[in-house]
């Protein structure tokens, strides 16, 4: 195999993720990616977007080396990825490559928070001192340093988020990949999150971030890929083109269609995914899931 390429590098060409035909099969014979072809360049921010199960989390496992495709052809900052799922050079690729994962119990596992931020930056063996910089920095920007010494299972869900995030940035990756890094968290933490994307894209970091939040994808990305239900890439551009695609967004489940009813007239428009939206109490009011539109009443 090709090694990894020192301190952040992409390969020669820039590119540092390479995705040709990849499928990812569960050993149970769950179908989770069906031909991917992607490739991501340094620097990138890359908005992963697709519906419940179109394969957003099984992909950021592939690019994060934790996982092997299943057929395909893959490299990752040069080095194939089948081979860093096996373990070779695995512990120089985790420096430069950062998955925050979509469930932080699986990111979590100390005794407190800061030994759980703390982790990364010992197994890289630094000193004490670089180390305790590293992981007040990392908490400070997610705004936890009061949570330090908890324990990471008696954390709400937003706060075990935060702390799994710190526990990333502790490691200072090159490559962040963000598994629907604002779910469970409060509005200003959500804009702190926000702001801290940015701030690593302005630094040149790659980044990929799977979310259903459509608001936040212009801020943080500048590429938009859609995985579509047949589990590959449904569309690819910038989140000006993508996400005024509304038959695309419709299509791949990112917004949703209702019909509604006003007394006798009938009207449909696009809702963003999510919890299902009310009309209060009006009974004049009715909706109805349908697609595709009928016209405006
Ligand atoms: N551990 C697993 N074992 C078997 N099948 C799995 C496993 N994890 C995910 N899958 C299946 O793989 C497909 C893709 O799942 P994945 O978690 O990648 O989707 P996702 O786009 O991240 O969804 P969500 O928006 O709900 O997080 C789904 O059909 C899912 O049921
Ligand atoms: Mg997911």
């Amino acid at each position: 195999m090709q090694p990894v390429t020192g301190q952040g590098e992409a390969s020669g060409d820039g590119i540092v993720f390479h995705l040709r035909g990849v499928r990812y099969v569960y050993p149970n014979k769950q179908v989770a990616l069906d031909g991917i072809d992607l490739d991501v360049r340094r620097g990138e921010q890359v908005a992963l977007l697709g519906a419940n199960g179109s394969g957003k989390s099984t992909l950021l496992k592939l690019l994060d080396g934790i996982i092997a495709p299943s057929d395909g052809t893959m490299t990752a900052l040069g080095a194939d990825v089948a081979a860093v799922a096996a373990g070779v050079d695995a512990f120089r690729f985790h420096r430069e490559v950062g998955l925050v994962f979509q469930d932080p119990d699986v990111q979590l596992f100390s005794a407190s928070v800061f030994d759980d931020v703390a982790f990364g930056p010992l197994q890289l063996g630094l000193g004490r001192d670089e180390v305790r910089a590293r992981c007040d920095a990392a908490l400070a920007e997610m705004e936890i340093g009061h949570l330090a010494d908890r324990a990471p299972f008696e954390l709400s869900g937003g706060e075990k988020k935060r702390a799994a995030i710190a526990s990333v940035l502790s490691l200072h990756p090159s490559v962040v990949l963000l598994d629907e890094p604002t779910a469970s968290l409060d509005p200003r933490t959500k804009w702190v999150l926000v702001n801290l994307v940015r701030r690593l894209g302005a630094a040149n970091r790659t980044i990929v971030t799977a979310t259903h939040e459509l608001d936040i994808v212009p801020i943080i990305a500048d590429r938009v890929v859609v995985l579509g239900e047949e589990r590959r890439v449904l569309a690819d551009g910038s989140p000006r083109d993508v996400l005024v695609d509304r038959d695309l967004l419709i299509r791949a489940n990112l917004i949703h269609e209702h019909l509604h009813e006003h007394g006798g007239e009938r009207h449909s428009h696009p809702h963003e995914a999510g919890p299902d939206h009310h009309h209060g109490d009006n009974p004049g009011v009715r909706h109805h899931d349908v697609v595709p539109a009928s016209p405006a009443g």
